[in-house]
């Protein structure tokens, strides 16, 4: 053999791939095939080579024996993992003993009677098949190799068969998927806009779209009945792990329905994809409560079902006490709520209760205090001030038994609540009580229209302002806007928001009415919403919808840790994009003809500098 010839990379020539590295079986044994993929492992026995084949669909032994074809036991031998190479064989059974049940082609291997080059790979800067830590950073970085591990290619191919099962499903209900745009103008959803400036108006820009909410009312306006569209989604927002600036929704709205009409296609929806895609039969109607219930028994609007620990109210004992924080709390119109940990007591050491302790004051309580339910009675530092029956009526309201815990938090109703929502979640989580193993999905509804901001003094709309109000709570609008209801609802699996939606204003004096609650005046309204406004006013029919987190739901179904698994090229939680670095500094020619000036830039300064 020359020199050299050993790397010498091959074209394909006209060699064609017969079949994939996944497919071969027994039943193949005899058969010629071309094979192509990548060498996922080598292993050299002098006279014998055995490599790994691997594509997206498997892996396929090959082995280079002389007995077939010596140029290519010779060719094998520089072979390192990641290269890219294709094999000639013939499929034969292995040997006896030599079988692996693992994997669907382990009964056969592949003997090469040719073998081509077709490139070579560097030394990936981590090992592929995830058995080393490796940071995030790096695998963000090569994002493409990590996605070349086959568990993750499974997420992704679980992903699409997500998206083409609701699209089948969407179009038999007679749903038309409709593009809007992406250069776009506001739309309030809570998040600040990723602006895009225009060179051909200099000092305009557009906005990025957070939901093609309007685009999808001016649908139905446009008499189109049924829409949906799989839709990108930009929000500039503080980022989570369940939360990324760009995001899918599966996003819809019918015409001349109600929420009972939405509600019905995505619990169909949900039926149809955990049966088709999970095999898993989950059972409608989903369980529906309304948002202050929702807060009351578990201080959130997206409760996870999946174990109870329920929040109870004991103010009307804890008034009859002499403990005076408490007393104050409720002087003041607060509450005293607490949630009882079955079998706790011994779980919860000094330093552990402590621990809650700083979780209900980081969400706003004051404290939080503790009773350990003893067999001879309670062991708290709350005892003294509680008479007997007193403290018999608090372990019956929270049916205690001995060797539980009590956890109680006395503060305005929604802090309460809350501090103990956070405390029960942890706490579940700490005492392994949540099964992964089950779907629990609920409807959130009837959320308050508006909410206050304490920052900006005023209302501000909970979903957004084209959600329609409670017919039975209009004539609140005036005199109490913020105990208005809406008719929105929110689908909640597993304690994660997946979705949300609402019967929407089609009426124009009532969307102007709703704007100006929200402070928003006439000329600003004209501004920002004016072809709204003005689309109301030709025949609006009723309508409503909603739109699922597409990337959550994934998430969930997959069992991913979190959404920037099941996004092919994630941003990370300072919203930048490791593998491209994006965003990225412009050359002062961009800047200019786009009429822009930099004043400062912050955080970024370093990637100038490298
Ligand atoms: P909403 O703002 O509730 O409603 O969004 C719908 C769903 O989208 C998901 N979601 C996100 N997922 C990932 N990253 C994010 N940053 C993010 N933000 C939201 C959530 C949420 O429930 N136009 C309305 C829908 C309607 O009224 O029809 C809307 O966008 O799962």
């Amino acid at each position: 053999m020359k020199e050299n010839e050993d790397f010498k990379i091959d074209s394909l020539g006209n060699w064609k791939r017969t079949d994939t590295c996944g497919g071969l079986t027994i039943d193949d044994a005899g058969s010629n095939v071309i094979l192509m993929g990548w060498v996922n492992a080598r292993r050299d026995f002098g006279n014998l080579i055995f490599i790994d084949l691997r594509d997206r669909d498997g892996i396929t032994q090959v082995v280079f024996d002389p007995q077939e074809d010596r140029e290519s036991l010779e060719k094998a031998r520089v072979l390192r993992n990641e290269w890219v190479v294709a094999v000639k064989g013939i499929v034969s059974p292995r040997l006896k003993g030599q079988e692996n049940n693992n994997i669907p082609t382990g009964h056969i291997e592949l003997k090469a009677v040719e073998l081509k080059i077709l490139n070579r790979s560097e030394t990936p800067p981590f090992q592929l098949d995830g058995s080393v830590d490796v940071s995030e950073t790096l695998r963000l970085k090569y994002r493409y190799l990590e996605l070349r591990r086959p568990q993750i290619y499974n997420t992704f191919l679980k992903r699409h068969l997500i998206a083409s099962c609701i699209r089948d499903y969407l179009n038999k209900k007679g749903f038309i998927e409709v593009e809007t745009p992406v250069l776009t103008k506001s739309t309030p959803e809570g998040a600040r806009d990723y602006l895009v400036s225009s060179r051909v108006n200099k000092g305009f820009f557009y906005a990025l779209p957070q939901s093609p909410q309007l685009f999808k009312q001016l649908l139905m306006i446009a008499g189109f009945d049924r829409y949906y569209q799989i839709v990108r989604c930009f929000r500039d927002e503080d980022l989570r792990a369940d939360r990324q600036p760009e995001f899918t929704q599966v996003d819809l709205e019918m015409s001349f329905t109600d929420e009972e009409g939405v509600i019905k296609i995505f619990e169909d929806m949900m039926v149809e994809i955990f049966h088709d895609i999970l095999r898993f039969d989950i059972h409608i109607p989903f369980e529906r409560l309304e948002y202050r219930e929702a807060i009351d028994r578990f201080g959130t609007d997206r409760p996870d079902m999946r174990f109870g620990m329920e929040i109870k109210d004991i103010t009307d004992i804890a008034e009859r006490t002499d403990f005076k924080v408490f007393k104050g709390v409720i002087e003041e119109g607060g509450v005293v709520r607490a949630i009882r940990v079955k079998q706790g007591a011994p779980s919860f050491s000094r330093k552990a209760l402590d621990e809650l302790s700083e979780i209900c004051i980081k969400h706003g309580a004051k404290g939080m205090a503790w009773i350990k339910i003893k067999e001879k009675g309670w062991q708290s530092s709350l005892s003294k001030f509680f008479k007997d029956e007193d403290k018999k009526s608090v372990n019956e309201k929270l049916d205690a038994e001995p060797n539980d815990l009590i956890l109680i938090v006395a503060h305005k109703r929604k802090t309460a609540c809350e501090a103990l929502g956070y405390l029960r979640l942890d706490i579940a989580k700490r005492m392994k009580l949540i099964n992964d193993n089950v779907y629990a999905f609920l409807w959130i509804t009837r959320f308050p229209l508006f909410e206050y901001n304490e920052t900006e003094k005023r209302l501000e709309s909970v979903h957004h302002p084209f959600t329609s109000p409670l017919e039975e709570d209009i004539s609140l609008l005036d005199s109490h806007p913020e105990k208005v209801r809406s008719r929105s609802y929110d689908l909640v699996l597993n304690g994660s928001e997946i979705g949300g939606g609402s019967v929407r204003i089609h009426n124009i004096s009532t969307q102007q009415k709703i704007f100006n609650i929200l402070g928003i005046s006439p000329e600003e309204s004209d501004l920002k919403f004016g072809f709204l406004l003005e689309a109301l006013k030709y025949g609006a029919p009723p309508h409503g919808g909603m739109a699922i987190g597409f990337d959550r739901l994934v998430t969930i179904m997959t069992g991913a840790n979190s959404i920037r698994e099941v996004i092919a090229f994630p941003k990370t939680t300072s919203a930048s994009c490791l593998l491209t670095d994006a965003p990225s500094l412009v050359d002062e020619k961009q800047l200019k003809e786009l009429g822009l000036v930099i004043e400062t830039t912050t955080g970024l300064e370093q990637k100038r500098d490298n």
